[in-house]
């Protein structure tokens, strides 16, 4: 009985697991589903404007950080990217790394 209930036990958090990943992943598209007009789909740019898919996150973190604080001249891009909380920088920025 004990080890059915340990079984149980590992099942549920084994489906909360999954579910957290997919809602981190859905959360993630919504995020970036903003910068897909201009950078592409899942930021596989059609060559108008620099890729996002496999852009380097810790390039990504520091180029927002750059528009956000006006230290990186932009046209657009310093308005667009004062609109996202550091915690959703870093969901798109994972995002972005990992597309191919
Ligand atoms: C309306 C079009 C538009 C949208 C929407 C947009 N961008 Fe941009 N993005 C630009 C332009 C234009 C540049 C070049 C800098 C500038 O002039 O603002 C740029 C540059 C960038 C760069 C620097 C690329 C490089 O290495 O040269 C990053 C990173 C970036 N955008 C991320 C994003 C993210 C993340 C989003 C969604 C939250 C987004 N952009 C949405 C137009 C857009």
């Amino acid at each position: 009985m004990k080890r059915v209930t340990l079984l149980a036990g590992l099942a549920i958090s084994l489906g909360l697991a999954a579910q957290a990943q997919a809602s981190t992943l859905a959360k993630a598209q919504y995020l970036s589903a903003t910068c897909a007009n201009c950078h592409g789909t899942n930021g596989k740019s059609n060559g108008g404007l620099a890729s996002l898919a496999g852009y380097d996150k810790a390039k990504f973190l520091a180029t927002m950080k750059d528009f956000q604080t006006d230290k990186r001249p932009a046209t657009i891009m310093h308005q667009l990217s004062k609109g996202y909380t550091d915690a959703q920088l870093e969901v798109m920025a994972t995002f972005f790394a990992s597309q191919k």
